[in-house]
C-alpha cells in the first residue's frame, strides 16, 4: 500500500550562504560529497566505490585513492557541519526570527532582508523497501527558489514558492547497510519576490517520504467529479490510472468504493511492464448528500487494487455562474468571501494544520462561506480545512505567464487539488498589467486550456483591474467563465464595472476583491506616530499622505464596509464579495511606512482577534442573535468632542437595540444596515447594548472602564492535533478586561515549546518567544500541544 511518512522533525538549518557552496554537476557519478553525502559521524560512505574504482583511483595518484578522487572528481571529503547549523522542525519560516530592516524597498514584503538558507536531514530506509517500493521525496512548499541534493547528487530545482514538487529517489536512495540518506536543500529568496506581501522563507510547508508499491494507483490521476445533478440523482465521473513499475505483465481488477459501501468494480485489465493504464467510468448516485458550506458532506473514496489503496475525499455539487450571480447545486448562492495570504502571528508562513483550522474557524464564525487564496495556490492544509468546515475556495494561479515551468506548476496544482470538495473556482490572474492585452489573451488561453484539460467541474475567473471607462479586451475576457473585478464599489474606479455590465449585459461578472478598509484592533483615534487607525473609520488615505478630509480619495481604505455591503445589495449580479482581507498580514503596511511591519486591512488582526467590523459582517451573515458595541470604555482610548461626548456604534442582526451607560438607558433603536449609532457623554463605568427580538432580550454586549492590570490570564482559544493557541487577557482588580493594557508578559512552558507569539500591533517588532507585549489588553501565544503555559507580568 502507498505509505506517506512525514519528514518534519529533526532538520538542521543554516542561515546564510555556506563557505563552500555545493556543486551541481560532477565528472563521476554520485561524487559531490561534502554536506550532500554522509559525514564522518553518519553511516555510509560519502561515495560508494567499487574495487575497480579504488584500483583506478590509486593508479592515477601514486597509490593514494583519496588524492585520486580529488584529482578526478573534486569530491569534497572535508566539509563538516559548523556550529551555525541549528536544530529545527518543519514547517519553518526563517524570516520570523530575522531582525527587521528599515529599507523602503523591503517595506511591502515585511521589512526582512533577502537571504539564502540551507536545510539538511538524514533518514534511513530499510532493505524491506528495496525492489518492493518506489520512494518519492515530496515537498509541499519551499520559499523560494530551491535546489535539492541527495546522497552526493544534485536532484534538481524548483522555482516558485507556491507549488509542491517531488523527486523519485528510488534508485539513488540507500537501503539498510548502505548507510544514511542525506537531503540537502538550498532555499534562496534573493532571486526576486513573487508577491508584494510577506512571503516567508525556507521549507515552510511539510516534507514527505512516499513509499509506493511497484504496481500502484497514481494519486494525482484519481479524480471523482460531479457531471450533473438533478433532484434525486447525481452523475459522477470517475477517473484514475494504475502504473506497472515491474518488468512483468500485471493483471489488475480495480475497485472504487464510496463511503466504504458503494463499491464500483472495474474490468480486469492486463498492464504491460512499465506502462500505465487509464480507467474511466460514469456512475449514478441516488439521493446524494450534497456538499454545501452549511453542510459540507465529504464522501470518502477509496481507489483499490490488490497491491495499493489511495484514499481521497470529494464533494457532490455543481457550480455555475450567470448574469444573475453564482449558483451552487442549481440554487442562487451569495458568496460571502474573504481574500487571504498565508501567514499568521509569530509563525509567519509556517502554518500547520491547526493554525490554518483556527483561521478558517474564526472566519466561519463571522459567516464567511468563501475564501480567495490570494494571490497564489492554496496549501494542502487550507484545502483540507475548507473541505471540512465548508468554505468555497478560489484557488489562484495569478501570474499570467506561460513559461513552460509556470504551465507545468499550474498543471501539477490542478491535478493535486481538483478533487477537493471546497474548490469552486480557479483564478488565472490578479490585477495583471498584461491582462486585457493581445499577448495577455494568448497567455490566458494557454492557462485556461491547461486547467480545462484536467478539470471538468470548476469555473475559471480572472481578477482584473478596472478603468473608470470600463475598457476590456473581448478576446481576453472570452477565456474566462466569469470576469472578476476588484473593488467595483470604490469611487476611484467602480464606475468601470457598471459600464462593462451595461455594454456586455450577457457577461457574467463577479466581485473578486473589496473593501481594503484599514483599522487597528482596539483603537478609536488615529495615531500616525504609532501607525494606528480608528475603527470608526480612519482619516488616513492609501493614496494621499497625512491626515485627510472625509471626501478625499482613499480615506479609511479603498472602501468602507458599509459601501461594500450596499454595493452588494444593489448589484446582486456581482455574486457576492471577497473582502480584503480576513486577517492582517505581515508586509504591505498601507497607509503607513516603517516602523509598521504588518497590514491593517484585516477584519481580524494578525492573531485572529476580531476588530469591531468583524461583527458588522457577522450581523449581516449569521442568524444566531448577536450584538456588539464599540468603542472600548477607557477615556484615554476615546475621541471625545469638545462637549465630552463620544460616538457609540452597535452591530446586531436583531430587531432593536438599547444602549445603557451604568444602567441609564438611552432608549431603544431600530437597526439600519445592521447598525445603530449614538453620540452620548462619556461616563466612567459600563457601556452596554441589549438586543431584542419581539421585545425579548436575545443578546447583549458590554465594555467596561478598567483600572491597572492585576493579572494576565491565558485562555485556550484553539486546541488542535499538535498545537494549542492561547489568548492572553489583561484583567484588573475587579476582574474587568483591561482594554488599554500594553505591558510585557514573560512566557514559560513546561512539557513543550513556544512556537510563536504576537499581539496584532502593526509596529510590534518583538522576535523573542519567551516574552510578548500585550496590545490593547491582548496577546496570543502558540504552544506545542501539551505545553503547560505559564505567564508572568514583567
Ligand atoms: C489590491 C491587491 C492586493 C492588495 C490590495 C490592498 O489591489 O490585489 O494584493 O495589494 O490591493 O488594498
Amino acid at each position: 500500500m502507498t505509505r506517506k511518512e512525514l519528514l518534519n522533525k529533526n532538520w538542521l538549518f543554516h542561515y546564510g550562504e555556506l563557505e563552500r557552496q555545493p556543486l551541481k554537476t560532477t565528472k563521476k557519478a554520485v561524487s559531490l560529497g561534502g554536506l550532500t553525502a554522509p559525514l564522518a559521524n553518519e553511516t555510509g560512505s560519502r561515495l560508494p566505490i567499487s574495487a575497480g574504482g579504488n584500483h583506478f583511483l590509486k593508479l592515477i595518484a601514486q597509490g593514494n585513492a583519496e588524492q585520486g578522487l580529488l584529482n578526478l572528481a573534486g569530491t569534497d571529503l572535508t566539509d563538516k557541519l559548523s556550529d551555525d547549523w541549528k536544530k529545527i522542525d518543519l514547517p519553518h519560516d526563517w524570516n520570523r526570527k530575522v531582525p527587521y530592516v528599515n529599507q523602503p524597498e523591503k517595506l511591502m514584503s515585511g521589512s526582512k532582508p533577502d537571504a539564502v538558507g540551507y536545510y539538511r536531514r538524514t533518514f534511513k530506509l530499510s532493505t524491506n523497501e528495496l525492489n518492493r517500493t518506489k520512494t518519492v521525496l515530496h515537498f509541499d512548499g519551499v520559499m523560494r527558489m530551491a535546489d535539492v541534493w541527495l546522497n552526493g547528487v544534485y536532484l534538481g530545482h524548483n522555482n516558485s514558492g507556491y507549488n509542491s514538487f517531488s523527486f523519485d529517489i528510488t534508485e539513488m536512495a540507500r537501503y539498510g547497510e548502505e548507510g544514511d540518506n542525506v537531503i540537502l536543500v538550498r532555499a534562496d529568496t534573493t532571486t526576486g519576490a513573487e508577491g508584494w506581501w510577506y512571503e516567508g522563507a525556507g521549507i515552510y510547508r511539510s516534507v514527505w517520504l512516499e513509499h509506493r508499491p511497484l504496481v500502484s494507483i497514481v494519486s494525482d490521476d484519481c479524480y471523482i467529479y460531479t457531471k450533473s445533478l438533478d433532484n434525486s440523482n447525481a452523475t459522477l465521473g470517475i477517473e484514475f490510472s494504475v502504473k506497472n513499475d515491474t518488468d512483468k505483465l500485471q493483471t489488475v481488477i480495480p475497485t472504487v468504493s464510496l463511503d466504504d459501501k458503494n463499491v464500483i468494480r472495474f474490468n480486469e485489465v492486463e498492464i504491460a511492464s512499465y506502462q500505465k493504464y487509464d480507467f474511466k467510468k460514469t456512475i449514478e448516485i441516488n439521493d446524494p448528500k450534497l456538499w454545501t458550506p452549511e453542510n459540507p458532506y465529504c464522501y470518502s473514496a477509496s481507489f483499490e487494487i490488490e497491491t495499493d489503496k489511495i484514499q481521497k475525499s470529494f464533494g457532490i455539487h455543481t457550480f455555475s455562474y450567470t448574469t444573475d450571480g453564482f449558483f451552487l447545486n442549481g440554487q442562487s448562492y451569495q458568496l460571502h468571501g474573504i481574500c487571504e495570504h498565508q501567514d499568521f502571528a509569530g509563525v509567519g508562513t509556517a502554518m500547520n494544520q491547526d493554525i490554518v483550522n483556527y483561521k478558517v474557524k474564526v472566519m466561519k464564525n463571522m459567516g464567511v462561506n468563501a475564501w480567495r487564496s490570494t494571490h497564489h495556490f492554496a496549501s494542502e492544509e487550507l484545502l483540507n480545512a475548507c473541505d471540512h468546515f465548508g468554505i468555497i475556495l478560489i484557488n489562484e494561479n495569478r501570474l499570467l505567464e506561460s513559461s513552460p515551468w509556470r504551465v507545468n506548476d499550474l498543471k501539477q496544482m490542478v491535478l493535486r487539488d481538483r478533487m477537493h470538495p471546497s474548490i469552486g473556482f480557479w483564478s488565472i490572474s490578479n490585477e495583471e498589467l498584461i491582462g486585457n492585452t493581445p499577448s495577455g489573451s494568448r497567455i490566458a488561453q494557454k492557462l485556461t486550456r491547461t486547467i480545462k484539460q484536467y478539470d471538468h467541474e470548476h469555473l475559471i475567473i480572472g481578477a482584473e483591474l478596472l478603468t473608470p471607462e470600463g475598457i476590456i479586451d473581448e478576446n481576453y475576457v472570452k477565456n474566462l467563465d466569469v470576469l472578476g473585478v476588484n473593488y467595483p464599489e470604490a469611487g476611484v474606479m467602480g464606475s468601470g464595472a457598471k459600464l462593462i455590465h451595461k455594454k456586455y449585459p450577457k457577461l457574467p461578472m463577479m466581485s473578486t476583491e473589496n473593501a481594503s478598509y484599514f483599522s487597528t484592533r482596539g483603537i478609536y483615534k488615529d495615531n500616525g506616530e504609532k501607525r494606528q487607525c480608528n475603527n470608526f473609520g480612519s482619516y488616513f488615505s492609501m493614496v494621499l499622505p497625512g491626515v485627510r478630509k472625509p471626501e478625499d480619495p482613499g480615506v479609511g481604505g479603498t472602501a468602507h464596509p458599509e459601501t461594500v455591503m450596499s454595493y452588494l445589495k444593489d448589484n446582486p449580479y456581482m455574486g457576492g464579495v471577497f473582502l480584503w482581507t480576513g486577517f492582517d498580514y505581515y508586509g504591505e503596511p498601507s497607509p503607513f511606512n516603517w516602523p509598521a511591519i504588518s497590514s491593517q486591512f484585516g477584519i481580524a488582526d494578525l492573531c485572529g482577534f476580531p476588530k469591531d467590523y468583524y461583527y458588522y459582517y457577522q450581523a449581516h451573515w449569521t442568524k444566531k442573535p448577536m450584538v456588539h458595541v464599540m468603542p472600548s470604555w477607557n477615556k484615554d482610548q476615546l475621541n471625545l468632542d469638545k462637549q465630552g461626548q463620544v460616538e457609540i456604534r452597535a452591530f446586531s442582526n436583531t430587531e432593536k437595540v438599547e444602549l445603557f451607560v451604568n444602567d441609564h438607558s438611552y432608549g431603544k433603536k431600530d437597526l439600519t444596515d445592521c447598525s445603530a449609532n449614538w453620540t452620548i457623554p462619556y461616563e466612567l463605568g459600563e457601556l452596554k447594548v441589549v438586543a431584542y427580538q419581539k421585545d425579548e432580550i436575545v443578546a447583549q454586549d458590554s465594555r467596561f472602564s478598567s483600572s491597572k492590570t492585576k493579572q494576565v490570564l491565558p485562555q485556550k482559544v484553539y486546541e488542535g492535533g499538535t498545537t494549542t493557541l492561547f489568548a492572553l487577557k489583561a484583567i484588573d482588580d475587579n476582574g474587568k478586561f483591561v482594554e488599554n493594557a500594553n505591558e510585557t508578559v514573560n512566557l514559560d512552558v513546561s512539557d513543550g515549546k513556544i512556537i510563536g507569539n504576537g499581539n496584532g500591533d502593526p509596529i510590534d517588532q518583538n522576535l523573542d518567544n519567551d516574552k510578548v507585549n500585550l496590545f490593547n489588553g491582548l496577546a496570543l501565544v502558540i504552544v506545542s500541544k501539551n505545553g503547560d503555559l505559564r505567564v508572568q507580568l514583567n
